[in-house]
């Protein structure tokens, strides 16, 4: 029996994409967006723009695109905007971060060039290692906050936006944790008035976006928006919100293949994971304050997939290490090597070795563009708080309270497909298939 669905709002009328930092993910995105209106290239490892979805039984041959299936904004209809504490375009961001080929540049320069970022909302404080002009003053947080507030209604009016949606995809922040003055929007917004350091600027941003009824995906791991006080203001103004931290390179591996062993019974020893990257990122991150954020996303995974406490014979105490060298020749391409010792049968030793020569960006620009267009379309279905059937993009999802993310890769997409399958009243699948055999 098909229920009736989740009433949707068309996508109708322009899609500002707001993004926060105009680097190497930020500028392979647009650049990425306008090649493909173009006809240049095509959206791989975008599932809005490629995958399908089944639908009914496996004898109906019912698989239409996702975009075909739910109404998803045409790239068409996508402005970008963008803040950064640098004031290249998009043009020279992208020429400098050398992530796509000068000739595909230049074929796509004059849309590049027109993206200029606003100033940014910026402390050095929280990546110690960056120094830009571009960013705003004010005499205190909510002052701040409130520039973006005016910037983001001026930006949605003189482009004659329809809808918004804002993704951090700027550099990642030290280590912070969620304390009292994260608890309540009240504390909060006191916090903003007294500067209080444990508020960041991409909490800034979190808290403009979603004042302005704007959906927020955190690409990165920091804190951001997963704070009682911000999850909280997100439902009660009907906005959704996701993240953290891109799933792209060998935590993608981690959560492809984990899950497998894990299927098979096999036991696991330790895994060490290494990264060598010449990006700014890698810049970043070679900071041990801002470097602790991206581990504690990174070593999560393992555990809450392997669940060492259901399975003590198998995954009790494993050794898990992950290291980012910064290591500039090779700038966006990034290295990253897994050693994996595993037993088997009667305990017998095993290992693996996973040598993925990434290319960072690429893996993440088409994950931001995903982000953007499911966030505006759960909007348009008026869903509200923590969205964590977009849990497949990330490393470490946000969740309910209490709640213990899922991690396995498959296990996100089904739980991804199935809430498409829920908003269009299509039934849910759950791969039982006895009917085919009665
Ligand atoms: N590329 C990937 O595979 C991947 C995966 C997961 C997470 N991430 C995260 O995505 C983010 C972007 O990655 P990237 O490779 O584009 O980095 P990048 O260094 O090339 O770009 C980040 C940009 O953000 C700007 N910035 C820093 N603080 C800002 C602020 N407060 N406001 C506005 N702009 C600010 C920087 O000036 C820089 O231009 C990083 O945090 C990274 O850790 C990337």
């Amino acid at each position: 029996m098909v229920a009736k669905g989740v009433d949707i709002a068309p996508a109708e009328g322009k899609l500002g994409v707001l993004l926060v930092g105009l680097g190497a993910v930020s500028t392979t995105l647009v650049a990425g967006v306008e090649a493909i209106k173009r006809g240049i290239s095509e959206p791989v490892g975008s599932l809005t723009q490629m995958g399908t979805i089944r639908l009914g039984k496996r004898t109906e041959n019912r698989s239409p695109k996702i975009k075909d299936f739910v109404p998803i904004a045409e790239l068409e209809d996508i402005v970008f905007g963008a803040w950064d504490i640098f004031d290249d375009n998009a043009f020279d961001a992208a020429m400098n971060a050398g992530v796509l080929e000068k000739d595909l540049l230049n074929q796509v320069s004059e849309q590049l060039a027109s993206l200029k970022p606003m100033p940014a909302v910026f402390e050095q404080n929280y990546v110690k290692r960056l120094h830009g002009e571009n960013v705003k003053t004010g005499k205190n947080k909510m002052e701040l906050a409130e520039q973006l507030i005016e910037e983001i209604a001026k930006f949605k009016s003189d482009n004659g936006c329809d809808r918004l949606v804002m993704v951090w995809a700027a550099s990642t922040e030290i280590f912070l944790e969620s304390s009292a003055v994260h608890e309540t929007i009240e504390s909060f917004e006191k916090g903003l008035y007294d500067s209080d350091p444990a508020i960041s600027p991409s909490m800034i941003y979190a808290y403009a976006a979603i004042k302005s009824g704007v959906p927020f995906a955190n690409g990165a791991p920091n804190l951001t928006a997963d704070i009682p006080a911000l999850t909280k203001l997100a439902e009660d103004l009907g906005v959704p919100i996701c993240g953290k931290d891109f799933k792209t390179g060998q935590t993608l591996m981690k959560t492809i293949l984990a899950p497998g062993l894990k299927s098979r019974m096999l036991g696991l020893d330790g895994w060490y994971s290494t990264n060598i990257l010449g990006n700014r990122d890698g810049e970043v991150l070679d900071d041990p304050e801002n470097f602790k954020t991206k581990e504690e996303s990174k070593l999560s995974v393992l555990e809450h997939i392997l669940q060492p406490d259901v399975y003590p014979d198998l995954y009790e105490g494993f050794s898990h290490v992950v290291r980012i060298n910064y290591y500039p020749p090779r700038g966006d391409n990034k290295e990253g090597w897994d050693s994996v010792d595993i037993f088997g049968w009667l305990g017998y030793k095993m290992q693996i070795k996973i040598d993925f020569l990434c290319r960072d960006s690429i893996l993440a620009a088409p994950l931001a563009l995903d982000l953007a267009l499911f966030l505006d379309l759960a909007q348009r279905a008026g869903m509200k708080g923590i969205q964590e059937w977009l849990s497949f993009y990330f490393k470490a999802p946000q969740t309910a309270p209490g709640l213990y993310p899922e991690h396995d890769l498959f296990i996100q997409l089904m739980k991804l497909k199935n809430t498409l399958r829920h908003m269009r009243g299509e039934d849910l699948i759950t791969h039982l298939g006895l009917e085919y055999y009665d």
